[in-house]
């Protein structure tokens, strides 16, 4: 065991410094591919968020009105510090989170994109003008809603940073971020990365620290204007109550049991990538994972053939060897992932690839495969969050849109095949924030990401999130109020 002493220490970004909790308390986050303890992060509580809070909202009048282009111009600088670390991060990311290096790699370039594309909205954050009768003059304004609260969740940690914070930072906000309790490391260095290149202190702010501790008093918080979560059902809801007793803008992002229709004509070789991809991806870790594998009876089993084949080509491995697949994020997924392929082996028998743990350190699971599996059955209505993929066989376009359908999530829906007709009468049908046609995750930073259902309501991602992120304010003048009436 390391001795707790040789840990790097991660300390809460506060006004533009790093300092200690104010209880001085430290928690210990773990690198998941070998159990050890692996950094002593400060453990931020209520107190912390009273201060981060403070900070953030001393900021905001400035920072709502510097210059849109200057405002552009220092989140541009943020994107191009992150890019610059890079390599640093991405391995920071590996070790705290247990992905692929590359993966890790790729998640810090989409989140300096994230602050780069928001950069450039700064100053397009245009109003309409509404034509009325010729006595007036109408128009609308964008204005900031004023302190806004991130809470981000252990998957994707430096993706989602960027994704909830730059169109906040952009928009003339500013932030104060909770990273979650298993992967808080990168969300610190991102703090002080913005305090490098000159972004105004208290704009973005940084608190590490445990979902009621730190999470409940942020999202409760009287003085913040807009919460972002990202995460399960259950705390989205406390979050959203809190929130909406405030009367605080609030978007809830909150996973899924997304659908993979493929059907015979499509091209195989590519949907079987497009699957793997979708729920092996970050260990299936992933809450737009193509977790429902809803494949045409006459393409089944040549499918499955390949899947096999492809699966049993896979490494797993630590991150740090940048396998095709790492271990899960914690013991605590590692124990709801084994739950759920017991689950899985009751309800639809052995699972017709994978189905165990790696006898060794870390919290790894094999890539599982469950065949046969009914609509109905729980591994095909619940979230896993695992490499865990559930196979529902149809017949008819009818019987594929009542399978994709019949859930209480909607986040995203997937089609492969080359009639597109049929695609975008599944489009048009499937209940789903998004739809993905012939790739599993097609979009990128642009394109607005978002639920229906029980996925959760609000968009990031794209111009939706210039939405999400201001409020808007119609200003009606009378231009002639002494003409004559009449
Ligand atoms: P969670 O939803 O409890 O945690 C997400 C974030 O919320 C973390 O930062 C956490 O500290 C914070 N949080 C927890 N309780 C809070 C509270 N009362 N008030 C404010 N913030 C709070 O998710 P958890 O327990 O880590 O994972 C459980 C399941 O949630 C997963 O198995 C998965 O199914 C789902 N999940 C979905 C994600 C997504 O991307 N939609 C991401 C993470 C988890
Ligand atoms: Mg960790």
């Amino acid at each position: 065991m390391t001795a707790q002493t040789d840990l790097n220490t991660y300390d809460l970004v506060v006004g533009g410094e790093t300092v200690a909790a104010d209880s001085g308390g430290y928690f210990e986050t773990v690198d998941p591919a070998t159990e050890e303890p692996l950094a002593k992060v400060a453990r931020a509580r209520k107190p912390d968020i009273e201060r981060a809070v403070s900070a953030a909202t001393d900021a905001h009048e400035k920072w709502s009105s510097t210059a849109p282009q200057e405002r552009g111009r220092l989140l541009s600088d943020l994107a191009e510090r992150i890019r610059a670390n890079q390599e640093r991060l991405a391995l920071l990311e590996t070790r705290d989170n247990g992905k692929p290096l590359s993966h890790a790699r790729s998640d810090v370039e989409t989140c300096a994109r994230y602050f780069e594309y928001y950069a450039g909205v700064a100053d397009k954050l245009h109003g309409d003008s509404i034509p009325l009768t010729d006595d007036y003059v109408d128009y609308t304004v964008r204005e900031p809603l004023g302190v806004t609260a991130q809470i981000i969740p252990w998957n994707l940690p430096t993706n989602i940073f960027g994704r909830s914070v730059a169109p906040a930072l952009a928009t003339g906000n500013t932030a104060v971020v909770k990273p979650a309790e298993q992967t808080p490391l990168t969300a610190v260095e991102i703090g002080k990365l913005a305090a490098e290149v000159g972004l105004p202190e208290g704009v973005l702010n940084v608190v590490p620290g445990f979902g009621e501790e730190a999470g409940a008093p942020l999202a409760e918080h009287p003085g913040v204007d807009g919460v972002s979560f990202t995460g399960s059902v259950p705390t989205g809801i406390e979050v959203g109550t809190a929130a909406v007793e405030n009367l605080t803008n609030v978007h809830l992002e909150l996973g899924g049991k997304s659908p993979n229709v493929v059907w015979p004509d499509a091209d195989i070789d590519s949907a079987v990538d497009s699957t793997m991809r979708g729920i092996f991806a970050n260990a299936g870790q992933v809450c737009s994972a193509g977790s429902r594998l809803v494949v045409h009876e006459d393409v089944r089993a040549a499918f499955l053939d390949t899947l096999t084949d492809r699966i049993g080509a896979m490494t797993v491995d630590a991150g740090e060897t940048d396998p095709d697949m790492g271990p899960l994020v914690s013991e605590t997924q590692l124990e709801t992932v084994t739950e759920y392929i017991e689950i899985g082996r009751t309800e639809a028998g052995d699972p017709l690839v994978g189905g165990d743990t790696l006898d060794r350190d870390g919290y790894f699971v094999e890539p599982t495969v469950f065949d046969g599996v009914e609509n109905s059955m729980r591994i095909a209505q619940e979230e896993i969050f695992g490499p865990v993929l559930s196979v529902i066989e149809f017949g008819t376009e009818a019987e594929a849109l009542e399978i994709a359908n019949n859930v209480e999530y909607g986040l995203v829906a997937g089609i492969h095949t080359r009639d597109m007709g049929r695609a975008h009468r599944f489009a048009r049908d499937v209940q789903a924030g998004q739809v993905y046609i012939n790739e599993w995750f097609a979009g990128g930073e642009e394109t607005p990401f978002g639920g229906f259902k029980k996925s959760g309501f609000g968009r990031e991602k794209g111009l939706a999130a210039v939405d999400a992120y201001t409020q808007v304010k119609n200003v009606c003048a009378n231009i002639s109020p002494t003409r004559e009436r009449g």
